[in-house]
């Protein structure tokens, strides 16, 4: 049996890991955090909530009192770190959320982990640290950091503070760097559940720039298998690149192509619009690290997982209408009212 904290466990990842973690180490005592930002969202654990397989903690990671508290009286084995502020597009219109949430606040978690014992701690990364590469080559453990965005760069910093901690204090902690994700529970702002939804509404779809900058897609399923083989086999004060396989880097346009098709709508949709300021042009990642160290690969081919994608939002309506009001609103017209 161990003891894990999984923080950002109502947002897209740190849901489906919960449902990960609750399916195949069933005897575990997983605690549930999160601020529940506009990002987070109860409904999203509701069923190990409601079946006594999780206890669940509404806290900010900044909050001294609550985090100090929590793990003192815990002890816990792991701290898989995933709240966060995570839309690039967001960290364009104020940064400062993101300094704080994603800077400060895994820095008092990281302090709070040291100072009570917590075993390991897993800090949440992406591939984006490392910046845009040209049409050729991929991302190593050892490429330099140099992030586009302000969300990109308070991550970058956010995982030089946890490598800091052990490289100083020996303390337990490991970076992990994955690319693009999709899969259920991904809130309609990042690109394939806002094309996916906006599509089935009969709305546009803003495709930025000419549409080929290029992501590597993993299916979160495969990111959470990644993430657990990390926690249990993976060495202190390294970082493991996670991510797609060759056949799923593909750019934006042909992802839309994609989507379009498996819903049987027109391509009329797509509407090219102004691109994002800083855009990366392509990420893609070599994996090789993590499969030789650890036996992990991606499972899903995309076509799979975006199959099974599209039937999710299909079959899940009133999640993702709920979402796609109030605020939400207020954000889609700033983000994309003055684009056309
Ligand atoms: P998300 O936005 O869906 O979820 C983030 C969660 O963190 C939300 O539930 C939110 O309520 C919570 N949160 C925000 N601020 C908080 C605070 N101050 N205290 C406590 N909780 C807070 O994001 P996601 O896509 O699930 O990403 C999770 C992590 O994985 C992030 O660290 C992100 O950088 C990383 N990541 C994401 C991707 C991707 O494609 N989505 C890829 C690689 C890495
Ligand atoms: P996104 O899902 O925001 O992830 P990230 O920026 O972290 O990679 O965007 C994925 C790609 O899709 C990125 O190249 C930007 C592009 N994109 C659009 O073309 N239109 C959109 O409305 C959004 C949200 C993204």
């Amino acid at each position: 049996m161990k003891r894990v904290l999984v923080t950002g466990a109502a947002g897209f990842i740190g849901s489906n890991l919960v449902h990960y973690l609750v399916a195949q180490r069933p005897d575990w005592d997983v605690t549930a955090l999160d601020l529940l930002t506009y990002a987070g969202n109860l409904e999203n654990i509701a069923v190990p909530l409601r079946d006594k397989k999780i206890k669940f903690v509404k806290a900010d990671i900044l909050d001294d009192g609550t985090i100090g508290d929590l793990c003192r009286s815990h002890t816990f084995d792991f701290i898989f770190h995933l709240a966060a502020e995570s839309h690039v597009d967001r960290s364009i219109h104020g940064a400062m959320a993101f300094a704080r949430t994603n800077v400060l606040g895994t820095q008092n978690l990281l302090d709070h982990a040291m100072a009570n014992g917590v075993k390991r701690f897993v800090h949440i990364s992406t591939d984006e640290v490392y910046g845009s590469l040209g049409p050729t080559g991929r991302f190593v453990e050892t490429t330099p950091l140099d992030p586009s965005s302000p969300y990109s760069a308070s991550k970058a910093a956010s995982d030089l503070m946890v490598l800091a901690a052990w490289k100083t204090h020996k303390y337990d902690a490991i970076v992990t760097r994955c690319t693009n994700n999709y899969g259920p529970y991904q809130f309609p702002e990042k690109l394939i559940p806002l094309f996916i939804t906006n599509a089935l509404e009969g709305k546009k779809l803003p495709l930025y720039g000419d549409g080929m900058n290029v992501r590597s897609w993993l299916h979160v399923m495969d990111h959470c298998e990644a993430l657990l083989k990390v926690a249990e086999g993976g060495q202190a004060g390294e970082v493991y690149n996670i991510g797609g396989s060759a056949e799923a880097e593909i750019p934006n346009r042909d992802v839309t192509y994609a989507i379009l098709k498996l819903l049987g709508k027109s391509e009329d949709l797509i509407q090219k619009v102004a691109d994002r300021p800083g855009h990366d042009r392509r990420y893609a990642i070599d994996y090789s690290k993590i499969k030789s160290h650890l036996g992990w690969s991606p499972r899903t081919s995309f076509a799979d997982g975006l199959k099974s994608t599209v039937e999710w939002y299909l079959n899940n309506r009133a999640w993702w209408e709920r979402i796609k009001t109030g605020e939400y609103l207020k954000f889609y017209d700033k983000n994309y009212g003055d684009r056309k």
